[in-house]
């Protein structure tokens, strides 16, 4: 998709404030800091609508970008981020599992993961909560310019090991930097949207 129009058209800490629209929806999950809000603006040809941050926690609401009036791009605060109190990252992890269940238009669900790092224990126990809750999701692994491509298999594979990924569940190489997976993805999303 070659993606003109987008605005972030609500941001939401509880669901009264989600967008009252049966578009569907397309949410990004994973640690603080590997890249979620990044990839947004990679696929939507922003520089900066959703804003990033070198230091993780930098997304701290449920942020809906409305992209060409066909689908919402549902960016979500990152976990495992370490510096906020306990009970902030409870509160967090309510609000992120409020939207994540039953959400009706909620079409699919990117986990990302860094591809230079064994996914943690916050990664795969996201994993087994999809897969539990029969969520129609894929793995992207983030951040892929800081391998060269020789080299990507090998990264794949440990992730796939660690996460305990199935033969057939997707897993694509992105770099929001080089703009690598871009294309992929986006056809895995219209798919999955129903687009
Ligand atoms: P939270 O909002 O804290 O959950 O983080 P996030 O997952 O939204 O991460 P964000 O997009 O803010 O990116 C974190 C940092 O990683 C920023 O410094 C980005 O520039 C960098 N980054 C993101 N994607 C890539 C990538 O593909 N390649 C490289 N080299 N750096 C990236
Ligand atoms: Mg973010």
């Amino acid at each position: 998709m070659e993606v003109r129009n987008v605005s972030l058209e609500a941001v939401a800490v509880e669901k009264n404030q989600y967008p009252k629209s049966n578009l569907p929806e397309v949410s990004f999950v994973g640690r603080s800091n590997v890249g979620k809000s990044s990839l947004i603006n990679t696929m939507i040809n922003r520089k900066s609508l959703a804003r990033t941050s070198k230091t993780p926690g930098k997304t701290r609401t449920i942020n809906f970008y409305n992209v060409e009036d066909l689908l919402y791009f549902v960016d979500l605060p990152g976990y495992g981020y370490a510096k906020i109190s306990r009970s902030e990252s409870e509160k967090w992890g309510a609000m992120i599992e409020s939207y994540l269940k039953g959400r009706e238009q909620l079409k699919a669900i990117i986990l990302l993961v860094d591809i230079r790092h064994e996914p943690s224990a916050n990664d795969k126990m996201m994993y087994e909560w999809l897969k539990h809750y029969n969520h129609p999701f894929i793995v992207v692994a983030t951040k892929a310019d800081k391998i060269s491509r020789g080299r990507r298999d090998k990264h794949y594979s440990v992730i796939r090991k660690a996460l305990g990924l199935k033969r057939d569940d997707v897993l694509i190489g992105f770099s929001s930097e080089a703009k690598d997976g871009k294309d992929m993805l986006w056809e895995v999303i219209e798919e999955m949207s129903g687009l």
